[in-house]
């Protein structure tokens, strides 16, 4: 990617997956559009970034459905084909546990014979993009779900069928060059840290073995910090970019809590349950090291940073359970998350960002955020 950072890709890769996120939640019926939730941000900020956005808004990709059964009743105006619908079909061509799908974009009724339309298909679990010329019934195939989650999020969910503008075909070069930072693969895994050595000037290099050290509950307290580094997949990516956004190399933290009987628990934020909502858990430690240690595809790095005696000896058991109760289950807390990056109205920006560009990508993630909790 280059220097000059094309900055819409950032934000339409985000609007992108923030729109893919929200469904789980609300049904989207109509097309996203930026203006509809800029008024639920603070005056101030909204009003100036509502014209600075006028001309972003225009590359926006536009929501124009979901697709997960084979029946064709969706179907929309595209911006060359006025007739497009689509469907999908499940297979296993792949013969593998879950199984793959191809999904149909049938296109007509051409505005002209050179124009094109641009689509780009997301699940939480991948974005990929094609477009088309002709009128006909293509295909997009879906070689195989990536497991369990993937193909149950299409079978109740869909694929999410987003709609380009035209002129598009750049952005979307530009969008791939950043795509690998959410690829889940060794590739993505190299994206994020050059991206991170290259924008933060941060190198990695390799620990010697072993990789995991136990430790033992006896030597945690409450209140003890944990900072982890996600590196791969979604959250890699995301991360990479919270990092670079913010300056730090942990993207997410969680903390330490005993309880009276001695039993340890991990308190974090941007936990996913089931439904694929991110909330605020506490769960025992066990299941959480246990989660890290075979299931985080993430490849995390995690540090424990201990609380000073004498900052220990202030730390107030109690009231942390009562508060930590208050927090269980609740969203995750984009409001902070969001404005914790901002440490001056309009300075202090990692380049090449500017204010104004900035609060277009806090404002991408606070939707996300928003409509996912
Ligand atoms: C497809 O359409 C038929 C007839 O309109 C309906 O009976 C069926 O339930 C639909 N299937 C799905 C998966 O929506
Ligand atoms: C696909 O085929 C494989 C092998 O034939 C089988 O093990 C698997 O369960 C099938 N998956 C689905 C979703 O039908
Ligand atoms: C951690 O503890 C487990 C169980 O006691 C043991 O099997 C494992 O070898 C230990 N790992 C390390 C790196 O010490
Ligand atoms: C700790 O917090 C509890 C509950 O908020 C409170 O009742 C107690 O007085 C606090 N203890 C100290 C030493 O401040």
């Amino acid at each position: 990617m280059g220097r000059n950072l094309p900055f819409l890709w950032f934000l339409s890769l985000n609007l992108l997956i923030f729109a893919v996120f929200s469904h789980g939640v609300h049904a989207w019926k109509t097309p996203f559009h930026p203006r509809d939730l800029l008024p639920l941000l603070p005056r101030q900020i909204s009003w100036p970034l509502l014209n600075k956005l006028h001309s972003a808004v225009d590359l926006l990709p536009t929501f124009v459905g979901s697709a997960s059964s084979p029946n064709d009743t969706l179907n929309w105006k595209g911006a060359c084909f006025y007739e497009t619908r689509a469907w999908m079909n499940f297979n296993n061509k792949s013969n593998s546990e879950f199984g793959g799908g191809t999904l149909h974009i049938k296109t007509s009724s051409a505005h002209s014979w050179t124009c094109m339309d641009i689509y780009i298909f997301a699940t939480p679990y991948r974005v990929s993009w094609d477009y088309y010329f002709i009128a006909r019934d293509h295909t997009f195939e879906f070689k195989e779900w990536e497991g369990k989650a993937e193909y149950e999020y299409v079978k109740n969910k869909g694929v999410s069928i987003f709609l380009m503008g035209s002129g598009m075909l750049g952005t979307l070069q530009a969008l791939w060059d950043v795509y690998p930072l959410f690829s889940n693969t060794g590739w993505g895994e190299s994206s994020n840290l050059a991206f991170l050595e290259k924008h933060m000037g941060a190198s990695f290099e390799q620990r010697p073995q072993p990789w995991i050290t136990n430790i033992t509950v006896d030597d945690i307290h409450s209140g003890d910090f944990i900072a982890l580094s996600k590196i791969r997949g979604r959250w890699g990516g995301f991360e990479t970019l919270e990092k670079w956004v913010s300056g730090t190399y942990a993207g997410h933290s969680a903390v330490f809590l005993k309880d009276p009987e001695g039993k340890l628990y991990v308190g974090e934020s941007g936990h996913e349950n089931e439904e694929g909502e991110d909330i605020v858990v506490v769960m025992p430690w066990e299941e959480w090291w246990n989660y890290e240690l075979t299931k985080d595809d993430a490849n995390p790095h995690i540090a424990v940073l201990p609380l000073h005696p004498d900052i220990r000896a202030k730390f107030n058991e109690t009231a942390a359970w009562e508060y930590a109760r208050t927090m269980i289950g609740k969203p995750y807390g984009y409001h902070n998350l969001i404005f914790s990056w901002i440490d001056t109205v309009d300075g202090n920006y990692p380049p090449p960002l500017d204010a104004n560009l900035f609060m277009i990508e806090e404002i991408s993630f606070y939707y996300k955020k928003h409509i996912n909790g």
